[in-house]
């Protein structure tokens, strides 16, 4: 595995990959990486003959008074697990050499971004989409690998693949979870014992949608009720807020019906959370 740093090196050896007609597969992250992370990975290395991985904690998706400072970080033991997937280049670049002193261009999937994290994190989208868009022209992949945990990611940096005609197909990898149920998340770290119990109701929460709407409900805002009452019942748990919606342009539905994204995110303390269920529902005629 290349451990590379600066973009024209990571440029120069991917294209004699591609003279070689070698495809590109992509995970970006931010590192400290867990099951998930290992996952996606891993559907890279099916799907591609050559698999890039980049490390790099964007400040820019990250507000005034989030945690970029004390985002979770061990770059010993990534470098461990990614040589453990046989990853062909991990890109590991400083904040210096993806954001210039004089950087001023940004892209912004506008409504998208506003919608559901994007209420109580006004400037997160803009960072992720900006970020990606710039590792998107520097590795220049095939296909793109990101996790439905973050599901409103995932929504946007489609949209933003559609919009901006980048040539890159992007696969979405369904959540791995602990065995109770909690999404696994680089920020499940900050949690003690009370909270990591108690967060395990959100999970719960996506539990009982499924259930009231295999039994045939169809009223988001009944489902809506029944996961709030649930996860009222969990004092640690400030529930943010819990979203119904259309999987593919997140607007809010009245009615399931079709592909349906249920999503919430709530804090523990200074821990925010999010978890999300992705279903293809019909509408049960009466
Ligand atoms: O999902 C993440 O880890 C980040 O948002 C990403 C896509 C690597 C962009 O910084």
């Amino acid at each position: 595995m290349k451990i590379i740093k600066e973009i024209n090196t990571l440029r120069n050896f991917l294209k004699e990959e591609r003279k070689k007609q070698k495809t590109i597969g992509f995970v970006p992250t931010m590192g400290f990486f867990h099951q998930g992370h290992l996952k996606l990975i891993q559907e890279a290395k099916k799907n591609s003959d050559v698999v890039v991985v980049s490390i790099f904690v964007n400040p820019t998706q990250f507000g005034p008074n989030e945690d970029f400072n004390q985002y979770p970080r061990d770059l010993k033991k990534d470098i461990e697990l990614a040589e453990k997937e046989k990853v062909d280049y991990l890109f590991t670049p400083s904040v210096q050499e993806i954001y210039q002193d004089d950087f001023l261009t940004y892209v912004n999937v506008e409504e998208l971004g506003a919608k559901l994290c994007g209420k109580d994190r006004p400037v997160h989208f803009k960072g992720v989409t900006t970020v990606v868009a710039k590792l998107f022209n520097i590795v220049n992949p095939d296909k793109s690998f990101f996790g439905e945990k973050d599901a409103q990611q995932l929504v946007i940096i489609k949209k933003m693949v559609k919009d901006l005609n980048f040539d890159v197909e992007i696969i979405g990898v369904p959540t791995v979870r602990e065995e109770d149920g909690l999404a696994m998340s680089s920020r499940n770290i900050y949690l003690n014992l009370k909270e990591r119990k108690a967060a395990l109701v959100l999970f719960k929460s996506l539990e009982l949608a499924k259930e009231k709407i295999e039994k045939g409900e169809r009223n988001s805002k009944v489902i809506k009720n029944e996961m709030e009452e649930l996860i009222k019942k969990e004092k640690l748990v400030n529930l943010i807020y819990i979203s119904v919606s259309n999987a593919e342009n997140l607007e809010e539905l009245d009615v399931l019906e079709g592909k349906v994204l249920i999503a919430l995110a709530a804090k523990l303390r200074k821990t925010r959370l999010i978890d999300n269920l992705f279903l293809n529902i019909k509408l049960t005629t009466p």
